[in-house]
């Protein structure tokens, strides 16, 4: 019998061993020491043992009992435990805790700003031209009516890759591209985004590499009150109503005549302040009629057709628009400063 007890506690011991769930722990239980169990079935054949055994093997069986009772305790401990980590795990959600905001990104306030000039001309009529900012000495120059050697390129110094082949200093090629696509058609009505590039040092108000965004409209009958019209109508769009522009003669060998465009101090609406210099008037852009001879290069008869041209750059704009002193803050990628234009629409 006491044998019997031992294979008992033996088979008992490794059956637990392997068990892997809290049913089959449950199951074993009841398998070995359940009342119609294993162990209760050897216990019943105590009767026919003599006095000085029954002690023998009634401790013996107590030791296997005990033996057993421990393993599935301990087993069911483990199993508890192990059920009570999942459900915390499962559940730990603390409700008191800040939601994670992600940090939001925002529209470049140059990008901001050239997608509203860009927007202002669609509304106007105007579609969009690109060309390379890698250009030859022709598009860049020579089709605007410089000729090589011409003073006026001083206006502009160039970083040239050849002697052929430069960095575009302004997006005006884009304009003999976009006549000579067209092959004489009309209207051209174009504007033409772009980096541009020039040999500046940078200080607060120059950079080697800066946004321009230059409009061009060729057509019979073209004449300077429409580009007036059109330069008032912007910039009313973009600083508002009571803006005011005023033309100045100046010169760009591509325009003829050439003016630069003031708009009404953004700050002090033309009273005279610091960021105007007291003069109630900020420059804005360059403009003017588009030079005959760079109709000719663009495939156009200047007897039959005329057109007018402006440019700006976008770093002025913007710096205009949201009052800020340094070009240099555009590029530098400050997130306090960019972070400003977050919300901004
Ligand atoms: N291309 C000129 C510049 O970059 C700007 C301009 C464009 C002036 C068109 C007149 C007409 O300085």
């Amino acid at each position: 019998m006491k044998e019997r007890l031992e294979a008992l506690r033996t088979e008992a011991l490794q059956e637990l061993e392997r068990v892997d769930s809290p049913q089959r722990l449950s199951d074993l239980r009841v398998k070995y020491l359940g009342k119609k169990g294993a162990l209760t079935e050897i216990l019943r054949g105590m009767g026919a043992l003599s006095a000085e055994e029954r002690p023998v093997i009634g401790q013996v069986a107590n030791d296997v009992r005990a033996a057993i009772e421990q393993v599935i305790e301990a087993k069911q401990a483990a199993f508890q435990q192990a059920e009570t980590e999942n459900r915390l795990r499962a559940e730990t959600i603390d409700v008191t805790l800040p939601g994670k905001r992600p940090p939001s990104g925002a529209v470049h306030p140059l990008n901001k700003v050239a997608q509203e000039i860009e927007d202002i001309f669609i509304g106007l009529g105007y579609t969009i031209a690109e060309g390379p900012e890698v250009e030859t000495d022709f598009y860049n120059f020579e089709a605007l009516n410089l000729p090589k050697d011409h003073p006026a390129r001083d206006m502009q110094d160039s970083f040239y890759i050849t002697d052929e082949i430069l960095m575009r200093t302004h997006t005006s090629p884009v304009q003999i591209r976009t006549m000579r696509a067209m092959d004489g058609k009309t209207p051209v009505k174009v504007i033409c985004p772009g980096k541009v590039y020039r040999r500046d040092d940078d200080d607060a108000t120059h950079s080697f590499q800066f946004n321009q965004i230059e409009g061009l409209v060729v057509g019979p009958n073209i004449r300077m009150s429409d580009l007036k019209g059109t330069l008032l109508q912007f910039v009313q769009l973009m600083f508002g109503r009571q803006a005011q522009i005023r033309l100045r003669p100046s010169f760009f060998p591509f325009t003829e005549p050439s003016a630069e465009v003031d708009v009404t101090c953004v700050q002090c609406g033309g009273h005279g302040c610091r960021m105007c210099k007291h003069t109630g008037w900020l420059e804005i852009l360059g403009c003017g009629m588009v030079h005959p001879r760079v109709l000719e290069y663009g495939g156009y008869d200047p007897e039959k057709v005329s057109g007018f041209a402006f440019g700006m750059g976008v770093e002025r704009i913007a710096l205009l628009k949201y009052g800020i002193d340094d070009i240099r803050h555009f590029y530098t990628n400050d997130l306090r400063f960019l972070g400003q234009f977050v919300r901004m629409s």
